[in-house]
């Protein structure tokens, strides 16, 4: 089976009837989006989208979708990551959703990450830079103040987050903690969010094609 879609249909069985279920944002989200909306639970759940594009296939595909300051809480968010290490911390933000995605994951009892298994690194950032998500307003100084703390940034072109802001993504140029690197980079004037998701209660359905393992941390 595709493995995206394995991990999508693992994810179900973390949804209960009635739940605010946060919905994140990807292919592999999408993949648990289309099977919920054609699941017995799509009649009585509520959808809290990370995305604009999350917003229109959900409500397209017949899930009611509400503001996320409508419900008092989400019960469980199913979504993506680009890399997890072994310790459990996710990069996101490939998608550039990461601030919206931050938001819900940290209003959410449950979370549930659901990948295929490439997703699984030594050391994140591996394959792609952290992208963090910077006010276009002084865009250009507050990169300037990120290279300042030793990261190599590229402006993702042509880009506009849901929020009207632009995503650089960043490359340490040398060995970095990433908790104090998360920290700094988010004292920064201009920065808005980091995909740097470090420290998050969840657990993890990582699908190879031919099964499913299942982590908690
Ligand atoms: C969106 O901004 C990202 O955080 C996604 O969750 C991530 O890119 C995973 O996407 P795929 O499921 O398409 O790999």
């Amino acid at each position: 089976m595709d493995k995206k879609l394995m991990a999508a249909k693992e994810a179900l069985n973390f949804v209960s009837p009635g739940n605010v279920i946060g919905l994140g944002t990807g292919t592999t989200a999408n993949e648990f989006i289309k099977l919920l909306s054609k699941s017995d639970l799509c009649k009585s759940v509520m959808g809290v989208a990370t995305s604009i594009n999350t917003e229109n296939l959900a409500t397209n595909l017949g899930i009611k979708i509400v503001d996320i300051d409508s419900v008092d809480k989400i019960d469980v968010t199913i979504d993506g990551a680009d890399e997890i290490d072994p310790s459990g911390n996710l990069l996101k933000g490939g998608g550039g959703a990461l601030t919206r995605e931050k938001k819900v994951a940290l209003s959410s009892r449950d979370y549930v990450i659901i990948v295929s298994d490439e997703k699984m690194v030594q050391k994140i950032p591996d394959h792609m830079g952290i992208p963090i998500e910077i006010l276009p307003f002084g865009k250009k100084k507050t990169i300037e103040s990120i290279e300042n703390l030793k990261f190599i940034c590229r402006l993702r072109e042509n880009f506009i987050t849901d929020n009207g802001n632009f995503i650089v993504d960043c490359i340490p140029s040398n060995e970095i903690d990433m908790s104090v690197a998360n920290r700094e980079i988010k004292s920064l004037n201009g920065v808005v969010e980091t995909g740097l998701f470090l420290n998050f209660k969840k657990t993890i359905i990582i699908s190879d094609g031919e099964e499913v393992k299942i982590l908690k941390n």
